[in-house]
């Protein structure tokens, strides 16, 4: 029997019991859920709406139902149409007339949103912790290979030559971004909606901080009907992921081109990688490829919960009963292609030598042969022109830079002298790009610094959300 069935002659078929129903996705809310009923049954003694010895019998009816929810034996029956009504059905039963008292002053939608927001928040912490993981396994893998030299690209063309520490931490730099959003979605849940009931508030005299406070919230919600109707902290966690996966899938883009034939820069470890079912000889990059194709599920994720919102009326409305697989989904997605990014980058192979060797070639000492020139007075413009003529004529001979002799620079500017070959080293044209933010290595050994700071930043803030999620 529902639990409005006071007003109801007929029940609802099987078909729709079973299509209305969210249990099979909230019930991984268990723990949020009978939290929050504790809170709640807490305050409203306190606030002498029940009596004490209720509260106290509703209190251990809890614990004991997220017992046996841990325990895999709670009789989740599809009847119950999501947890807060099988939690409560199987409390009433068990503890009677306390029990039906629990909901006193309390609706299912500001339940379901304080659930959601504690969950919410806790997901944040969780993908939090595998940011940093994966920062740190980058990090590492740019000092132990700090001046490994391989060719940048402009247009997937060879460009100048960067250090590879400097092209690792280009991506610690897209995930402390991703750090920052991913806390930002965190305080945006960080504010408490129960209270609010159906949608204006209750009449009994709840103390609605008390129970914010209680459930490690900062901030109670302002509007009763904004509580029961916002899920803007689930779009900013959708979001997040969402920025967050695309940047794994350009990191892993990358590691699927480096341990190509062709590429050779890298090889990924046999733990992360799969053979074919045909080819005895095939290593295929399995799970960088899938990271790189999770990024649209979780894009997909984000946008279905952007077009439910959209054109939603105040307030509660069922269709927000559909906010929490995707973003259920969304977290897990990005938590686990975290964990198993930092787990293919901490067990590559790097091949220095490859990465140098094709550093070597495409002409990418170009820019700095013509700032050599520039530097000695010759207008840019016209020393690019120069450097372009002295590039055609290598094509037409087949050979590099490096591989022309003093005449044939003199041939194209009496400027050159013989300290032109310092303008052609590999390792000095990196040296030099001393820029803040450069691939110097000065400049590298700098950024570096930074970015240990702000991951020791992040994991110190990290500690104190990680105290206040349930
Ligand atoms: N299962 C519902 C959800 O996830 C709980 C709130 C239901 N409220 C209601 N008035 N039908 O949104």
């Amino acid at each position: 029997m529902a639990l409005w069935s006071g007003r109801f002659q007929e029940d609802v078929s099987e078909f729709t019991q079973e299509f209305g129903a969210s249990l099979p996705v909230d019930k991984a809310l268990y723990h949020q859920d009978i939290a929050g009923s504790r809170a709640h049954a807490h305050m409203l003694a306190a606030q002498g709406i029940i009596s004490k010895d209720d509260a106290a019998a509703i209190d251990k009816g809890l614990a004991s139902i997220e017992a046996r929810i841990e325990a895999g034996e709670f009789p989740f029956d599809i009847n119950n149409e999501d947890i807060h009504m099988s939690v409560e059905s199987v409390l009433t039963e068990e503890i009677g007339d306390a029990g039906a008292r629990l909901h006193t002053g309390r609706s299912r939608n500001d339940q379901v949103v304080t659930d959601t927001r504690l969950f919410a928040k806790k997901r944040c912490v969780d993908l939090m912790h595998a940011n940093i993981e994966l920062r740190r396994v980058l990090i590492e893998q740019a000092q132990e290979h700090f001046d490994v030299i391989l060719p940048g690209y402009t247009h997937m063309q060879h460009a100048q030559p960067v250090l590879f520490s400097h092209h690792l931490l280009a991506y610690v730099w897209m995930l402390t971004r991703d750090f920052e959003r991913i806390s930002a979605a965190y305080f945006a849940a960080d504010a408490c909606p129960l209270g609010a009931a159906a949608l204006a508030g209750t009449t009994y005299p709840l103390d609605r901080f008390a129970t914010a406070e209680s459930l490690g919230f900062a901030a109670v919600i302002q509007n009763s009907l904004d509580a029961v109707s916002d899920r803007d902290f689930l779009l900013d966690l959708l979001y997040a992921c969402s920025v967050s996966c695309m940047h794994l899938s350009r990191l892993c883009e990358e590691l699927i081109l480096w341990s190509t034939t062709e590429f050779g820069f890298i090889t990924l470890s046999d733990a992360f990688s799969t053979g074919s079912s045909i080819m005895p000889q095939k290593k295929n990059p399995d799970f960088a490829e899938l990271i790189r194709g999770k990024t649209g599920r979780v894009v997909g994720d984000l946008v279905a919960l952007l077009v439910t919102m959209k054109s939603l009326p105040l307030a509660y409305n069922k269709d927000l009963q559909e906010d929490k697989e995707g973003a259920i989904d969304a977290a897990k997605t990005l938590e686990d292609c975290l964990v198993c990014a930092a787990g293919m980058i901490a067990s590559m192979e790097t091949h220095e030598e490859a990465m140098f060797e094709a550093a070597c070639k495409g002409y990418l000492a170009a820019t700095d042969v013509a700032d050599y020139l520039a530097k000695k007075g010759m207008p840019f413009r016209q020393a690019h022109e120069v450097v372009g003529h002295l590039v055609l004529l290598c094509e037409q001979r087949s050979c590099d830079l490096s591989d022309l002799s003093l005449e044939d620079f003199r041939a194209e500017s009496e400027l050159f002298e013989d300290d032109i070959a310092g303008a052609l080293d590999i390792e000095s044209i990196v040296r030099a790009r001393t820029t803040f933010g450069g691939t110097g290595h000065d400049a590298v050994a700098e950024q570096l610094d930074s970015a240990l700071v702000a991951l020791a930043a992040d994991e110190t803030a990290l500690d104190e959300l990680a105290a206040s999620v349930l």
